[in-house]
């Protein structure tokens, strides 16, 4: 706390900590020869790194929140979090296909949701050593892998045709080409990670990001709606409703619009003919 208002700036800061001491971890195992790879339900991969992961962001954030109740990918949801008012949310690798294929597209994510609202995030890029951290209606920035911080805020673009998109590698659908066609976009990248894609968006390297299918879930998107919406962005579901964070259900069944801000109104506007039903 300060001056009697929580700016929620000792969680911002052990969650910038965690997450970059995670991420040294998962890059540790990047690229190795001997990586322990399982399936696990739902045939999705996960490895030693992202159970080693997990198990070290949430004993971190055990000790320095002890009131608090964490959700990680890597452990059962026992349905503690219902009912509470602070719930951390972790993602321990983000983009775990591309983590395990030596490509560059995975993160490491950490959110605070209070209240039912994403209000502290960090995402860290083992990669490039970068950190982007935000609290809402407090900032957000991105810290280098040398510690030098910079602060975040998304682009100002609010019409066509100038929209830059960033959208799914792995789960790219027919009607994402509807949705370029409608919002005359020439300009696309793929990347194969929720949080990282939420990044570029949130450091203005791209504009807007538009998922229509239902496979997300909290701890994907959590972490990085704090830094977008600190950073001025806003995010919804494709019928520009909120995410919900603090009901049984994980899934994100009605995909996810990430955008600069200025953007989202239309942007939902012109979706809403396209997304009758959700893709797969
Ligand atoms: C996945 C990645 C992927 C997205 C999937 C996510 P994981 O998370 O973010 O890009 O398409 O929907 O589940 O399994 O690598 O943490
Ligand atoms: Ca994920
Ligand atoms: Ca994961």
């Amino acid at each position: 706390m300060s001056g009697g208002m929580n700016d929620y700036a000792r969680e911002r800061e052990v969650a910038a900590r965690v997450v970059r001491e995670a991420a040294e971890l998962v890059r540790g195992y990047h690229r190795s020869e001997e990586l322990v790879i399982e399936s696990k339900a739902g045939n999705e991969p996960v490895t030693e790194a992202d159970r080693a992961a997990s198990a070290l962001i949430v004993g971190r954030l055990a000790e320095a929140f002890p009131g608090d109740v964490v959700l990680s990918e890597e452990i059962p949801d026992d349905r503690t979090r219902l009912g509470r008012e602070r719930v951390w949310m972790v993602d321990p690798i983000d983009g775990t296909s591309d983590f395990i294929l030596g490509d560059s597209g995975f993160v490491v994510m950490i959110g605070l949701v209070v209240g039912g609202r994403p209000t502290v995030g960090a995402v860290a890029h083992p990669p490039t050593g970068r950190v982007f951290a935000g609290v809402v209606g407090h900032g957000a920035w991105v810290e280098g892998a040398d510690g030098g911080r910079a602060p975040l805020h998304t682009s100002t673009v609010a019409s066509p045709p100038d929209i830059r998109l960033v959208a799914s590698k792995t789960h790219r659908t027919h009607r994402i080409d509807a949705v370029k066609k409608a919002l005359q976009i020439t300009d696309e990248i793929s990347v194969g990670s929720v949080g990282l894609k939420i990044g570029l968006v949130s450091e203005a390297t791209r504009d807007l990001y538009v998922y229509t299918g239902g496979r997300t879930k909290i701890w994907d998107t959590c972490g990085p709606e704090a830094v977008l919406v600190a950073a001025g962005g806003k995010m919804t579901d494709v019928d520009g409703k909120l995410l919900v964070y603090d009901q049984p259900e994980l899934y994100n069944r009605r995909g996810i619009v990430a955008s600069n801000g200025p953007l989202h109104d239309f942007v939902i506007a012109t979706l809403a003919p396209l997304v009758g039903t959700t893709d797969k």
